[in-house]
């Protein structure tokens, strides 16, 4: 029996009463023992039919899975690397990618490169070695303040991370180590919309705070009165995105964060995806929704640098309302043998020559750089969005401004990304419910591509009608996903996949 026949068994039945089934049967040791012998089984076919395409340099090159016994020669290290990065860059570089990369120029990079190149030996550990880095990075942190809605004398503070992830799980331990100091909450918790980021649920894993989900409404924005009955004496924060990474919709920020100031709540507003381009949307005349400090309820955000601030990978921005609550993230001791020591984020050692490109990014592109590149993206993005509307089977999920996901209602979605994947695009797969996104960023801004994208997608929606019994590539995966109500057993999954990364 192998997943496809149990899949097609249980497509008969109403999917709850598969659930409930399975729920029960996975009670009983033996069944739960078959299943994930069942589900072990399947992921390592599945495993050994996408191996190919995720290890596409077996064989092609050098490899060492133990260090060569005498260095090799930087030339051929330099070639090696050139020939890989030539095969994989006309991807992103000639837009076939959802989001990732998110401005691209090669002006840009070669600029970043060099910034790179000047730093690279500073580590702001050693704020005394390196204080450049310490005032690129409060520069960093002021600028993405009075962005995002700080007046000049707010108190609104912060640090740079290593990116969104960082940035969110380090603001939930701050109100959760908040909340245990200040009013004894030693079972916390966080009420977040479905469509929230996975870095929450990280938080929620890797700091013990239960994780309250709560829905969101036809436009995929948070049930504001589902948030107010899920509000406890354990809850810490609430959460708004602002977008959602999945549909790119915007959480009514304001009567939520208006919710949890009432009952004196922290307020995060993860503008990891959106920080760095609302503010100029909304300059542009946009509809956008209060999502910022303005709001009083606001008592953090998470912006990202490297990606709509076009910094290099590496950087994002999270601040606070006032520096209390940013003292909670600092990790100080005054016991080591080693010294007292303190670092502002998990990491201790840092890249210092990432905030330095991130600082010369800001910098050089100006407020009158972020507005033309917003311009450009929301402009894009409404082709795609008409486009999309009038390509029959083909609906889009809530009203977004350049985070464009959508469904069908009539041919199965994954199969449509398959196509768009043998025609050189990689977008995201996206379930529950089941759709297709794609991030514009400004490689999809130049001439052509959201053209390119419109022609390749109806391809697509042709194809799939007329290839109804075929399989596809990534559409098992997510059909195994749906199907099986057993979170273990999709996560087994996956962990088959990061192993696979780890094979040499
Ligand atoms: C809304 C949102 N939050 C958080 C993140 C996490 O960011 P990172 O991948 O930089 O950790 C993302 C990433 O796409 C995002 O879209």
């Amino acid at each position: 029996m192998d997943i496809n026949t149990i899949e097609q068994y249980m497509n008969r039945f109403n999917p709850r009463l598969v659930a409930f089934v399975l729920g029960a049967v996975k009670k009983v040791p033996y069944f739960r023992k078959m299943i994930k012998a069942i589900v072990r089984k399947e992921s390592a076919a599945i495993m050994k039919e996408l191996e190919g395409s995720i290890k596409p340099y077996r064989r092609a090159f050098a490899e060492y899975a133990s260090l060569p016994a005498t260095g090799r020669p930087r030339k051929e290290i330099r070639d090696l690397m050139r020939k890989i990065k030539s095969r994989e860059e006309g991807k992103w570089k000639n837009g076939f990618v959802s989001g990732a990369v998110y401005h691209g120029d090669a002006a840009h990079i070669e600029f970043l490169n060099e910034i790179y190149a000047i730093n690279s030996q500073t580590n702001p550990l050693h704020s005394d070695v390196w204080p450049s880095i310490a005032k690129y990075e409060a520069e960093i942190v002021s600028m993405t303040a009075a962005m995002l809605g700080a007046g000049s004398d707010s108190g609104v503070c912060g640090t740079v991370t290593s990116g969104g992830t960082e940035s969110i799980l380090l603001a939930m331990k701050s109100y959760r180590d908040r909340a245990r100091e200040e009013r004894g909450i030693k079972k916390p918790e966080m009420i977040v919309p479905v469509t929230v980021h996975a870095a929450f649920d990280k938080a929620s894993q890797y700091f013990n705070i239960r994780m309250i989900k709560v829905p969101v409404d036809d436009k995929f924005r948070a049930d504001v009165k589902a948030v107010r009955r899920a509000i406890t004496r354990r809850t810490i924060v609430i959460v708004g995105s602002a977008p959602s990474f999945p549909h790119g919709m915007v959480d009514p920020i304001e009567e939520m964060s208006e919710l949890a100031r009432k009952k004196k709540i922290g307020f995060h507003t993860d503008a990891c995806l959106g920080g760095f381009i609302l503010p100029w949307i909304e300059r542009l005349g946009y509809p956008v929704p209060s999502f910022d400090f303005r709001l009083p309820g606001v008592t953090s955000i998470s912006a990202d640098t490297h990606k709509y601030g076009y910094a290099a990978k590496g950087t994002s921005v999270i601040l606070y309302r006032d520096p209390e609550l940013r003292h909670y993230q600092f990790y100080k001791t005054s016991e080591w043998p080693g010294g007292l020591y303190f670092s502002p984020t998990f990491a201790g050692s840092r890249p210092g020559a990432l905030s330095a490109a991130c600082w010369a990014a800001m910098v050089s592109l100006g407020e009158k750089g972020y507005l033309d590149a917003a311009g450009r993206i929301v402009k894009t993005a409404e082709k795609i969005k008409k486009g999309i509307e009038k390509i029959p089977g083909l609906r889009i999920m809530g009203d977004p401004l350049w985070v464009v996901a959508f469904a069908s209602d009539e041919l199965n979605i994954y199969r449509v990304m398959d196509f768009m994947t043998t025609r050189g695009w990689s977008l995201n797969g996206l379930h529950k419910p089941s759709c297709v996104h794609i991030c514009v960023t400004l490689r999809h801004t130049r001439p052509r591509v959201a053209e390119r994208f419109l022609k390749d997608l109806r391809a697509a929606v042709d194809y799939v009608r007329k290839n109804p019994g075929e399989k596809g590539d990534m559409a098992p995966v997510y059909g195994m996903a749906a199907s099986f109500p057993d979170r273990t057993a999709v996560t087994d999954m996956l962990d088959a996949y990061l192993d696979t990364l780890y094979k040499v």
